[in-house]
C-alpha cells in the first residue's frame, strides 16, 4: 500500500513537470466498433462537458505492428490475437485528452473492462453490455468501445507512440476558468 502511494506520488510529481499542479495528459482510442457504430461524438462530447481538453485528436487505421506496440503489455497473452484482430479492423479515433488528474478520470468515465461489469453512466456501460464469458464461447476480443491509459506512466509512453510533439496543441478553453 505505501509503495502504491509512493509511486502514485512520484508520478503525480512528473505530471505536475508537464501542465502545473496535477494536470496529466492521457491517451484514448476510440476503437473500431466505436468509430462503425457512429459514436465518437456522443463519447467525445462527455469528454468536453467534464471540461477535459482535447489537445490532440487524429482517425488512424493501424497495422498489426502498431497493435503489439501499442498492447506489447499483452502480446504473447491468451486473448491477444483476438485483440490484434479488432483493433486492427478499421480506423481508430486517437485522442489526447488534458485536466485535472486526467488519467483516473477518463479511466472512470470508461468504466471497466468488462461491458457486464460497466455501471450505467460509463461508456462501457452505457454502449456494450457483453460479457467475457460470451465472448470467449465467439472467439472474438471484448468489444468495449475505448481504449484509455492505466496510469500516468503509461499515458507518457502511450502518447509518444501515436503522436509527433507538433501534433499536441497547446490553448485556452472557455472552462478553464471554472474547471481548473
Ligand atoms: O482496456 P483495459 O485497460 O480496460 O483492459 P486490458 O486488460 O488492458 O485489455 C486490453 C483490451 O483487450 C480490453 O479493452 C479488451 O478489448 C481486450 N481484452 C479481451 O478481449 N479479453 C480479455 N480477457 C481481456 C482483454
Ligand atoms: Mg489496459
Amino acid at each position: 500500500m505505501r509503495a502504491k502511494h509512493a509511486q502514485a506520488k512520484k508520478s503525480r510529481k512528473r505530471a505536475e513537470m508537464d501542465g502545473g499542479p496535477m494536470i496529466e495528459r492521457t491517451l484514448v482510442l476510440l476503437k473500431p466498433d466505436a468509430v462503425q457504430r457512429g459514436l465518437m461524438g456522443e463519447i467525445i462530447s462527455r469528454f468536453e462537458k467534464v471540461g477535459l481538453k482535447i489537445i490532440g485528436a487524429k482517425l488512424v487505421w493501424i497495422d498489426r505492428e502498431q497493435s503489439k506496440k501499442h498492447y506489447n503489455a499483452h502480446v504473447g497473452k491468451k486473448f491477444y490475437k483476438v485483440l490484434e484482430d479488432y483493433i486492427v479492423q478499421g480506423p481508430v479515433l486517437a485522442l489526447v485528452l488534458e485536466g485535472v488528474q486526467a488519467v483516473e478520470n477518463v479511466r472512470k468515465m470508461a468504466g471497466p473492462t468488462e461491458p457486464l461489469k460497466a455501471a450505467p453512466g460509463t461508456i462501457r456501460g452505457d454502449f456494450a453490455h457483453i460479457s467475457m464469458a460470451h465472448a470467449d464461447t465467439t472467439n472474438k476480443s471484448i468489444a468495449n468501445l475505448i481504449h484509455a491509459s492505466g496510469t500516468v506512466d503509461e499515458a507518457q509512453k502511450e502518447i509518444a507512440l501515436w503522436f509527433k510533439d507538433n501534433e499536441l496543441h497547446s490553448y485556452k478553453t472557455a472552462h478553464e476558468e471554472h474547471v481548473f
